[in-house]
C-alpha cells in the first residue's frame, strides 16, 4: 500500500472509504448511510446503523474461536500480581457485571461514571456499560474531589463505579473519601455506589447506597448485548477545557468502533493475537481507546499495567512486562522515557530482557523533543513513531502509519496526517500558510469517524469552542506548521493548556483555584518547561494591600490548594509572590511573554505593554525561584 493513494481516497471519497473499513465490524443492523452531512457544521457517521461495542470486543471474538486466547493481562508490580483473562473469562465477568448494573438501576442511555485505578474490574465496568448501552465517563484517580463532584453534575451518573483505593508507587491513595467528599459537594446524587474493596484498603460502606463489587457481582445474572444505534453516545469523557470547567467530549457508539478497529491495523500494524501494551491510564482517552477498546476490537491481548516508568521497582520496568507477555507495540507518553533515560541513560536495564518479540514505540501525548525520540531509537533498536492527536478526536490526527507505509521520520514531527484527516494551517484571516509558517491548525470538516460529535449537552459550546474561529474548520487549539514535504510540526497551543507529564491541564484553572485565596489580588499561571514532565505550572501571585502574614505561610497554602481543588495530578508545586504582574495597555496579563522568560527564550519587548519595569521584577523573580534568563532583544 502507499500512503498517498490512500490519504487521497479518504479525502476525495470518505463514504467510500469507511464504508469499506466499516465492513470490519459487526453490525446487527449495517449502515447505509455512511455521512450524514444534513445538518453541518453536525456530521454523523454510519447514522442508521446498529450496533454493540461490547458484541464487537468480546462476544465476536469467542464465537470466532478466540474464546482461550488471553484478553487481558493485569500486570501490578506495586501489588505484585499478574492476573490473566481469556476472551470467554473476560465476557463472563462482563456479561456478569452488566447484570449487576441493570439490578442497580442502569437503563439504556443512564451514565455510570467509573471512579477507577488500573484494574481489570475498570474495563470489566466499561465493557459492562457498553453492552448495556449505557454511557460511561471514566475520572482519572488522580483528580480531586470537586474535580469529580464538577463531573457528576454534569453527567449526573445513576450508579458510580469506584475502588477502596488506588497504589501509586509505594503510596495507598484512598478513593473512597474522595469519592464520599464529591457525592457531598454534587447537587446531583447518584442512586447507587458500587466499591471494589482491594485487599490494601477497606473502605466504609454508606448502607442503603453503597454496594461492594463482590456482592453486586454474587447476585447478578449474565445478561446479553443491547443493539443501539451508531450515533448512541458510548462514552463521556471530560477534559480540560481553557476555564475551570471541564469539555464534556462525547464518543459515538459507530464511528469510534469504526475507526479504532482500523487504526490497529493501519497506524500500529498490529495483527490480531499479539499483544499491545498502552502504558497510559484508563483515566484518559489514551487508555480508552488503546487500552480498552482497540486492542480488544482487534483480537489483540491487551496489557494493564498498575505501575510507573521507574521506581516499581526500577526502571527496567517496561522492559520486564515487555519480555515477560512477549508485547509486540508500546504505546507510551514521552515523559516515560525521559523518566527512564534519567535512570539509566545508558539502557543497561535494557540489555537485562529478551526483546525479541518488541517490533514499534509509539509515543503521543504532548509534543516529543527529537533527543528523547533519538535516545530511545538508539538504545531499543527498533522505530520510535512519534504521533499526534487528543481527547476530542480519540485517535491520531498525525502518524507515520506503519500499517500502510513505513514513511521516513523526521525526529520532532508526528509525520503526516492520518487518512481521513485533511488538516490546514491558517493564518488569523484563515489562510493556507505556506511552508514553515507557524499557524493555527485546523481539521476540514468533516472530520472522520471516531471524532467528538459534539460536547455532551452542550451542542452550542461545541461550536463556539472548536468551530467558530474559522468557518468549515474544527480548530484544534495547537499551533505549528506544514513543511514542503508535508510532515506536520506540533509546537504549542494557542490557548492555556499545558502538557504536564502527559496530562493536558488548564492553567486558567489553576488561576482560578488561586484567585479564591482571601490573600490574593491577582495571578497567572504558566506552563514553564521541564525537562521530565515537558511542562510544569508555575504560579505567580500579587498579594491584597495589607497583607501581612509570611509570605511562605501563604504559598504553601496556595500549593495545597491547588491541591485539594484540582489535585495531585496538577503538580504545582511552585508559585511565587510578585509585586506586579506584567499587562498590556488593556489590561491583558502577558503570560506569553512571562512563559518565554521563564523558559530563557529571547523575547520582544511587546508594543503594547503598559509598564516594561514589570518585566524586570518578573524576570529577578524568576531568576530567584532558579530559572535564568540570558538574553532580551
Ligand atoms: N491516582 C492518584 N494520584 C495520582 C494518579 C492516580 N491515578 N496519577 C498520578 N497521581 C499523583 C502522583 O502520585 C503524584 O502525586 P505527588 O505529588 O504526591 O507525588 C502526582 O499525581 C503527579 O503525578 P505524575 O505527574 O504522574 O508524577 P510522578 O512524579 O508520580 O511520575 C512520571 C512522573 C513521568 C513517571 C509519570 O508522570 C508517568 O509515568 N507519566 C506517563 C504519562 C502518561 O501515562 N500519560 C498519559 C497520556 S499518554
Ligand atoms: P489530550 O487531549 O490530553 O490527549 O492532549 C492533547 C494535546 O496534547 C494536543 O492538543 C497537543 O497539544 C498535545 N499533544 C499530543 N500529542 C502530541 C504530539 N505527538 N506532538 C505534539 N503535541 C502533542
Amino acid at each position: 500500500m502507499n500512503y498517498q493513494s490512500v490519504y487521497d481516497l479518504s479525502i476525495n471519497n470518505p463514504e467510500a472509504f469507511w464504508g469499506e473499513a466499516a465492513k470490519a465490524i459487526h453490525w446487527y443492523k449495517p449502515p447505509t448511510k455512511i455521512l450524514d452531512d444534513s445538518r453541518p457544521p453536525f456530521y454523523r457517521w454510519f447514522a442508521d446503523g446498529e450496533l454493540n461495542t461490547c458484541y464487537n470486543v468480546l462476544d465476536r471474538h469467542v464465537e470466532d474461536g478466540r474464546g482461550n486466547q488471553l484478553a487481558l493481562i493485569y500486570d501490578s508490580p506495586v501489588t505484585d500480581t499478574i492476573k490473566t483473562f481469556t476472551y470467554s473469562q473476560l465476557l463472563d465477568a462482563v456479561a456478569k457485571f452488566a447484570g449487576a448494573l441493570r439490578n442497580q438501576g442502569v437503563q439504556k442511555g443512564d451514565r455510570v461514571i467509573i471512579y477507577m485505578p488500573m484494574v481489570p474490574e475498570a474495563l470489566m465496568a466499561m465493557f459492562a456499560c457498553a453492552r448495556i448501552g449505557a454511557i460511561h465517563s471514566v475520572v482519572f484517580g488522580g483528580f480531586a474531589a470537586r474535580e469529580l463532584a464538577t463531573r457528576i453534575n454534569d453527567a449526573k451518573p445513576v450508579v458510580i463505579v469506584s475502588a477502596s483505593c488506588g497504589i501509586e508507587g509505594k503510596k495507598i491513595v484512598k478513593y473512597k473519601p474522595l469519592l464520599d467528599e464529591a457525592i457531598n459537594l454534587s447537587d446531583h446524587k447518584p442512586k447507587k455506589c458500587i466499591i471494589l474493596q482491594r485487599p490494601q484498603e477497606t473502605a466504609t460502606l454508606q448502607p442503603g447506597r453503597d454496594v461492594a463489587w463482590e456482592e453486586a457481582m454474587a447476585n447478578a445474572q449474565p445478561v446479553e448485548c443491547v443493539p443501539v444505534k451508531a450515533t448512541d453516545p458510548l462514552y463521556i469523557l471530560y477534559t480540560s477545557g481553557t476555564t475551570g470547567i471541564p469539555k464534556g467530549v462525547v464518543r459515538d457508539n459507530g464511528g469510534h468502533a469504526v475507526a479504532i478497529k482500523w487504526s490497529m491495523k493501519h497506524i500500529y500494524n498490529m495483527q490480531p493475537g499479539e499483544v499491545y501494551w498502552s502504558a497510559s491510564d484508563v483515566g484518559w482517552v489514551v487508555g480508552h481507546s488503546y487500552i480498552v477498546y482497540g486492542p480488544l476490537l482487534h483480537g489483540c491481548t491487551t496489557v494493564v499495567y498498575e505501575g510507573k516508568p521507574v521506581g516499581t521497582p526500577d526502571p527496567g520496568a517496561f522492559w520486564r512486562v515487555i519480555s515477560q507477555h512477549k508485547v509486540s507495540v508500546l504505546f507510551t507518553a514521552p515523559t516515560a522515557f525521559r523518566a527512564i533515560k534519567k535512570e539509566d541513560p545508558n539502557g543497561e536495564y535494557m540489555k537485562k530482557y529478551d526483546l525479541s518479540h518488541f517490533r514499534t514505540l509509539f509515543l503521543a501525548g504532548e509534543r516529543c523533543d527529537p533527543d528523547t525520540l533519538l535516545w530511545a531509537q538508539d538504545k531499543l533498536k527498533v522505530p520510535v513513531i512519534d504521533h499526534w492527536w487528543q481527547t476530542e478526536t480519540g485517535w491520531a490526527i498525525a502518524a507515520n502509519c506503519l500499517g500502510i507505509e513505513n514513511l521516513p521520520i523526521k525526529p520532532g514531527s508526528p509525520t503526516k496526517p492520518v487518512p481521513g484527516y485533511d488538516v490546514r494551517c491558517l493564518d488569523e484571516n484563515g489562510q493556507d500558510i505556506s511552508s514553515d509558517d507557524i499557524g493555527s491548525i485546523v481539521i476540514k470538516l468533516p472530520m472522520p469517524p471516531g471524532c467528538l460529535p459534539t460536547l455532551w449537552n452542550k451542542d452550542d459550546h461545541y461550536k463556539s469552542s472548536y468551530l467558530s474561529t474559522y468557518s468549515g474548520y474544527y480548530l484544534t487549539g495547537d499551533a505549528g506548521y506544514k513543511d514542503k514535504d508535508g510532515y506536520l510540526w506540533i509546537m504549542s497551543r494557542i490557548d492555556d493548556i499545558i502538557n504536564v507529564a502527559g496530562h493536558r491541564l488548564s492553567t486558567g484553572g489553576m488561576e482560578e483555584v488561586l484567585a479564591s485565596h482571601p490573600d490574593v489580588a491577582e495571578c497567572a499561571v504558566i506552563g514553564a518547561a521541564d525537562q521530565l514532565k515537558g511542562e510544569i505550572p508555575l504560579g505567580m501571585v500579587v498579594l491584597k494591600a495589607g497583607v501581612n502574614r509570611p509570605d511562605q505561610e501563604i504559598l504553601n497554602e496556595l500549593v495545597a490548594l491547588v491541591r485539594d481543588k484540582i489535585g495531585p495530578v496538577a503538580a504545582f508545586k511552585v508559585v511565587t509572590i510578585v509585586k506586579r504582574l506584567p499587562k498590556t495597555r488593556s489590561g491583558k496579563i502577558l503570560r506569553g511573554t512571562m512563559k518565554k522568560i521563564a523558559d530563557g527564550k529571547d523575547y520582544k519587548m511587546p508594543a503594547t505593554i503598559d509598564d516594561p519595569t514589570t518585566l524586570e521584577e518578573i524576570t529577578e523573580a524568576l531568576e530567584k525561584l532558579g530559572y535564568h534568563h540570558t538574553q532580551t532583544s
